[in-house]
């Protein structure tokens, strides 16, 4: 089966509404009639509403890197889904290791958060990976399969399908180091493996599965290019237009 990737930048908490409005202005024309992969932007909530109404009518799709899975309510600081999408978005990041390590999310949160994008047709990007430490002492296996376990309790394949899962091993976010091609790609047969055991065979062979980790421009089409992986989750190099624009053109 053969799976559309998607090409995505977490912009994390970098850029001003001006500066994401002279992104989007520079980066369009850079992948206009590019239709081989989705595209998406993930801003931070203060750069939605800029984003959104620069790339209206382009083939740019804009999300959240987090939301809240209340539907509203006294949650000072957070996001609701409803507010994405009365902007105009309509993807969601859920559960970046960042989000885990430094806001103390649980595969339960993550959880709640994938059941209340899908109840309300926001494609979810769920994030899984393991830290250093996990890999040097051989856990990077049984940690993507308890969190995959996490985040998909009470999932049915009947409404898996918008589902997108990005392996990012924490220590190559922002690190400069690089699973190489092999390692990504037996990461995302253990994930691939573990939602074929939760939702079935067809659920697994249609889920994408995207590598985030210091992806650049040099390394994409190694990393892209593999059968198994289905795009990219792009940090530090996706803040530059044409450097973002060249991971999508790989
Ligand atoms: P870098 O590409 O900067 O390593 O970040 C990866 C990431 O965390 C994307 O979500």
């Amino acid at each position: 089966m053969s799976r559309k990737a998607l090409i995505a930048a977490n912009w994390k908490m970098f850029k001003t509404p001006a500066e994401a409005k002279a992104f989007v202005d520079a980066f369009l024309p850079l992948v206009a009639g590019h239709s081989r992969d989705e595209i998406a932007l993930f801003p931070s909530p203060v750069l939605l509403p800029t984003v959104i109404e620069a790339a209206k009518g382009s083939n740019v799709v804009i999300g959240a890197q987090n939301i809240h899975f209340a539907p509203e309510g006294a949650f000072t600081g957070e996001t609701s889904i409803g507010q994405l999408k009365a902007v105009g978005g309509t993807h969601t990041l859920i559960g970046h290791s960042e989000r885990r390590q430094y806001f103390a999310e649980t595969d339960e949160i993550v959880n709640k958060k994938l059941h209340a994008a899908l109840e309300n047709g926001i494609v979810p990007v769920v994030c899984v990976g393991e830290v250093l430490a996990d890999r040097e002492a051989g856990k990077t296996g049984d940690v993507l399969k308890k969190q995959i376990d996490g985040a998909l309790v009470g999932i049915t394949a009947e409404i898996a399908a918008p589902i997108v899962i990005a392996y990012e091993p924490v220590w190559a976010i922002g690190t400069g180091k690089t699973a190489t091609p092999e390692m990504a790609v037996e990461a995302h047969k253990i994930i691939r493996a573990e939602v074929a055991k939760l939702l079935g065979p067809a659920v697994a062979a249609a889920v994408r599965i995207l590598y985030g980790g210091s992806v650049k421009p040099a390394n994409a089409k190694e990393l892209i290019g593999q059968e198994e992986i289905d795009g990219a989750l792009v940090g530090g190099a996706s803040l530059k237009a044409d450097s973002f624009a060249a991971i999508v053109k790989y």
